[in-house]
């Protein structure tokens, strides 16, 4: 067998040749990137998955592959063959790998032709996404979005040699179950054989590690698809892939560094940094006040600052207020944020207000006194504010007052989009953290109950197991979240492995016992078969590839990703289906679309 029509052979990749080649005749296949006619000479840089190498056709060297020449067009694919020369002095290209050579092409065949492109290749500037992605195999033509691909490719293989050499089985799980309780909504999938019934596509394989963890398995790892019918934005699809792990007998002072080992093999391999470990730990509490975030992004400073002290019984009325019915006032000062205009600071008070804050009060620290709205209000305390915020002339500080959390996540936001705007994020550093003792459960008051934090099998700390009874909001989890520049790239817990205690989990969450037999019996069985103490992680494999390619969306990394609303513009999916199809599913739709 050969590799094309005519038995040419492909002796080298279109990113090999260098001055070491020059003199050797070589058979290069791939597509024709730019193609230059300078009159005399034409030049048709070939691009395969390797690179790009320069090729010649001189009329001098051959008059029939230079007259075929022009007829190549942007994409056809070509073989040419010819000799590795030294590009002429002064037109090397120090940018290319192969820039010091070119190939003075002796022969060539055009493999096939290519209708004009949708949008150029070449183009570095916006084509828009639904084009792109309706082309995505030709978007993924561009060398920058092959090099996505070729980090994430990193990382699945720094993540199974990692896992492999701690001990870690690889085992599937299914993905046509039951629903898995991850907070979202299911994907449906209509059953046969079983009309009117259906599988869940799994929010994760929850459920499915933890009977692992049962059966004995001790240490389990999956790459895996996860499927969540919930709102989409740039860091969410509707499938995307964790890499789900699953440990027994481990607490989880044990269980995080071996976490900490992975992620820093991933960024030592694919980018050859080295993460500092251990990584630091906030408890959830500490996150909230400082950053007002349980995704506290540390590449820069703009810590919030409790305030309420300075505001008790003052003139301030409506701070005043806030604290004496057991609000917060936090202060964010922002350095050098004097030339904010007038313009700028109203546009905080709306972004305030539009978080849900009552208000926002600014104050300009100007040499000769403090400007804002309410200056006459801040004459009092005055001294110990500028003090409390280490506010220096030229600072522009922020004052918000509201129960907590809200003071603090309303400030936490400004934060985010003040250091964003001022140029304080530093662009090509990572900064990790855990947040831990997360709360068990959180009041749901449109549906009248508790709802869990992480998931409904998550243990409450040993401690906190008396407050189940008492006082369920005070209680904390087991839980942990890592944090990697503000993003949630992982989160896990110590699960519950006693059924008794489960089972008081699942009556605090309202799922009645008749419910929780029907939605997880199998479960609350198995932990009746000497169920092992466990604990385990799940990490957003794309949102860590986005990390590590610099890309904001995960839609970058991802190879057919969805747009925001669901759709796939290449396959048109989701798409009606025949009736037939349906009337074997035994399923009417209420309108016809
Ligand atoms: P969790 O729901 O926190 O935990 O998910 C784990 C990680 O998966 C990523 N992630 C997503 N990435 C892209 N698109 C989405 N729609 C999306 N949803 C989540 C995040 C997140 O941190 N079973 C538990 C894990 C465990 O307890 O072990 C779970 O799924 O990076
Ligand atoms: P008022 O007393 O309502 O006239 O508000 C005076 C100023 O304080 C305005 O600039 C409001 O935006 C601001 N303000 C009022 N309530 C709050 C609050 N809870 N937190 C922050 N600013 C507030």
């Amino acid at each position: 067998m050969t590799a094309t029509p005519g038995g040419w052979r492909r002796s080298h990749t279109c990113g090999e040749l260098r001055a070491a080649h020059v003199g050797q005749t070589v058979t290069l296949m791939g597509w024709a990137f730019r193609r230059r006619d300078h009159g005399g000479l034409i030049f048709v840089d070939l691009r395969d998955r390797e690179g790009l190498t320069q090729c010649v056709f001189n009329p001098a060297t051959s008059a029939e592959a230079h007259a075929g020449a022009q007829e190549v067009r942007a994409e056809f694919v070509l073989a040419v063959q010819g000799t590795v020369q030294r590009r002429p002095p002064g037109t090397e290209n120090p940018k290319l790998p192969t820039g010091e050579v070119e190939v003075q092409v002796s022969q060539f065949r055009i493999l096939n032709e290519s209708k004009p492109l949708p949008f150029p290749l070449e183009d570095q500037t916006e084509v828009e996404e639904a084009v792109r992605l309706k082309y995505r195999y030709l978007d993924m033509r561009r060398p920058q979005v092959l090099r996505n691909f070729v980090i994430r490719d990193q990382v699945y293989r720094a993540v199974r040699d990692y896992l492999h050499a701690q001990g870690f089985l690889e085992v599937e799980t299914p993905f046509l179950t039951r629903s898995t309780p991850e907070g979202a909504r299911d994907f449906l999938v209509p059953s046969r054989l079983a009309r009117g019934s259906f599988y869940a596509l799994p929010q994760s394989p929850q459920l499915f590690k933890q009977l692992l963890m049962v059966a004995g398995f001790e240490r389990y790892f999956q790459i895996v698809r996860c499927f969540r019918d919930e709102d989409l934005r740039k860091d969410r699809q509707p499938e995307f892939t964790q890499i789900d792990i699953e440990t027994s007998f481990l607490d989880r002072d044990e269980f995080l560094p071996i976490v900490e080992g992975m992620l820093v093999e991933v960024w030592r391999r694919v980018r050859g940094i080295t993460l500092p470990t251990p990584f630091p730990r906030l408890a959830y509490d500490e996150a909230l006040a400082r950053f007002g975030t349980d995704k506290p992004d540390l590449r820069f400073g703009l810590e919030l600052v409790d305030c309420s002290d300075l505001f008790r019984g003052g003139q301030f009325q409506a701070f005043a207020q806030v604290v004496a019915g057991g609000g917060a006032v936090k202060g964010l000062r922002v350095p050098g944020g004097g030339p904010l205009s007038r313009k700028d600071l109203d546009g905080l008070v709306e972004a305030a207000k539009g978080a849900g804050a009552k208000g926002l009060v600014w104050v300009k620290v100007n040499p000769d006194g403090l400007q804002s709205p309410v200056t006459k209000f801040l004459e009092a305390v005055k001294q110990p504010l500028l003090a409390r915020l280490a506010a220096e002339p030229g600072d522009v500080l922020l004052l918000v007052a509201d129960q907590m959390p809200l003071a603090a996540t309303v400030l936490g936001r400004l934060r985010q989009e003040l250091a964003q705007r001022l140029n304080l994020v530093p662009p090509h550093e990572f900064r990790v953290c855990w947040v831990i003792d997360f709360p068990l459960v959180e009041w749901s008051e449109e549906e009248r109950r508790w709802d869990a934090v992480h998931h409904p099998f998550t243990a409450p700390r040993d401690e906190d197991l008396p407050l189940l009874d008492t006082d369920p909001g005070r209680a904390r989890a087991k839980a942990y979240d890592l944090v990697i520049n503000g993003q949630e790239a992982a989160g896990g817990s110590i699960r519950i492995h006693q059924q008794a205690v489960q089972e008081k989990m699942f009556k605090l969450l309202g799922i009645a016992p008749q419910e929780a037999r029907a939605r997880f019996g199998f479960l609350l069985e198995a932990l009746e078969f000497g169920a092992p103490p466990m604990g385990g992680i799940a990490a957003g494999l794309d949102r860590l590839v986005a990390l590590l390619a610099g890309e904001e969306s995960i839609r970058e990394v991802i190879a057919f990703p969805k747009t925001q609303k669901g759709t796939c513009p290449l396959t048109d999916a989701p798409a009606p289906v025949d009736p037939g199809q349906l009337k074997d599913l035994g399923i009417r739709l209420v309108e016809e679309p």
